[in-house]
């Protein structure tokens, strides 16, 4: 204690208000303000005994718990924003017509783009037209049951209508051509299609997804000929296969990552 100051008085480290208690080492003793002589300087006194001492446990209790509450509700909010429920991810959407990936490109071996033509020019992957299943089921499996809703559809001309299982909001913007060119490969973003007897959303498509990668292309870019390459690594994780990725970023010249996470590359 400084030399001259009366013995009631307490150096507190905080700025202080009369009536109010002191430094909280202090008021844990049960005094509180009566007066500030100067800066830092308070005369103490006793604190009136309104509550028992067994309260101060119990409102650092209650204040951890509200804390401890809110934090769980946060998290849950975060954790109901990147789940399936909210997101579509891992959902599969049933069809007018059981197709299977799994048998087209798996078994069979059918090129992607023989059934989404416009993957590597457009925007849009492109979806199949009937005729297009037509020009090998007028041939195989031509009287399955299956297919009934296909043939109809080329007889009477009305389209198939798919159920959407990727689908982006509005307002963000996405091509698939300049993923496709620029060494980004279909498994990279839909996982193994191949496998899926169903077709169902790999990714979450959430703004975190896309910016992971536009943040670090190089750990996911691939060569050109491997895109439709379904048993290609679709993620860069060695560092010797890292800085392959950073060569074909050169390659393909890729953008800077401050160009592909500036708001205006998907909300235009
Ligand atoms: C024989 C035609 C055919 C081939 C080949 C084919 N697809 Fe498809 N694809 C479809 C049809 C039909 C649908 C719509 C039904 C569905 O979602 O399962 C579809 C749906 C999809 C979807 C989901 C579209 C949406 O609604 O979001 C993705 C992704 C996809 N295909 C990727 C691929 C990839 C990758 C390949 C190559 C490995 C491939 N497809 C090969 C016919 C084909
Ligand atoms: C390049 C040839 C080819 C094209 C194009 C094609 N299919 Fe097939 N499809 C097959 C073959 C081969 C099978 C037999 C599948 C097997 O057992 O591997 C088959 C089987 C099927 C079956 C039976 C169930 C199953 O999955 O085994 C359905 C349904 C079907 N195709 C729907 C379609 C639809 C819808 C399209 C158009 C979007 C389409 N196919 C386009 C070759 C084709
Ligand atoms: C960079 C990630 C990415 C890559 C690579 C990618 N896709 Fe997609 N794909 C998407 C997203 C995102 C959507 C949803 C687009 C929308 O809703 O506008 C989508 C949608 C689709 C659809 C539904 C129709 C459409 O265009 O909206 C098909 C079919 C498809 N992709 C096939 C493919 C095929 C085949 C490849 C490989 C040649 C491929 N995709 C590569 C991200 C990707
Ligand atoms: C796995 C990597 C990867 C993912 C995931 C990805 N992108 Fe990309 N994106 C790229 C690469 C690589 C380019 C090419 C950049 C260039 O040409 O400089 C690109 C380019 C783009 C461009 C064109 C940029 C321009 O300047 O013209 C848009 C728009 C875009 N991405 C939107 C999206 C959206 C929206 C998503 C999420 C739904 C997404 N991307 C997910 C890798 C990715
Ligand atoms: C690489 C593409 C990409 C870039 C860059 C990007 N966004 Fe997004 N953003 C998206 C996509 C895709 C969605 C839709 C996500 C979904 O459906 O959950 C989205 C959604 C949003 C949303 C809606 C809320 C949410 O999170 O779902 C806001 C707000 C937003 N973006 C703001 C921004 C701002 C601000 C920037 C620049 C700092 C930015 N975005 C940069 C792709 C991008």
């Amino acid at each position: 204690m400084p030399s001259g100051v009366p013995p009631e008085c307490v150096v507190c480290r905080e700025i202080v208000f009369v009536g109010t208690t002191c430094c909280s080492a202090v008021a844990a003793r049960g005094f509180r303000i009566l007066e500030i002589r100067s800066q830092g300087l308070a005369k103490l006194g006793a604190m009136p005994q309104i509550f028992r001492h067994s309260t101060n446990a119990l409102a650092k209790v209650s204040i951890f718990g509200a804390i401890f509450i809110l934090l769980a509700a946060l998290w849950a909010a975060a954790e109901l924003h990147r789940s399936s429920w909210n997101t579509g991810q891992w959902v599969e959407r049933q069809q007018p017509i059981q197709f299977s990936h799994k048998h087209h490109t798996g078994d069979d071996g059918i090129d992607c783009r023989y059934c989404h033509t416009s993957v590597e020019t457009a925007a849009s992957a492109g979806m199949p037209s009937t005729e297009t299943c037509m020009n090998c089921h007028k041939q195989i499996w031509a009287d399955s049951p299956y297919l009934e809703p296909v043939r109809a559809s080329f007889r009477t001309g009305k389209p198939i209508e798919w159920i959407r299982v990727h689908d982006l909001p509005d307002y963000s913007y996405f091509n698939h051509s300049i993923h496709v060119n620029k060494g980004v490969g279909c498994s990279t973003c839909h996982g193994r299609i191949d496998q899926m007897p169903i077709a169902f959303q790999a990714s979450t498509l959430q703004m975190e997804w896309c910016l992971g990668c536009h943040r670090n292309p190089e750990k996911f870019v691939r060569p050109a000929d491997r895109i439709f390459d379904m048993e290609w690594r679709p993620e860069n994780r060695t560092s010797e296969h890292v800085a392959e990725g950073r060569s074909l970023l050169s390659k393909y010249q890729i953008q800077k990552s401050e160009v592909l996470t500036s708001c205006s590359t998907c909300h235009r």
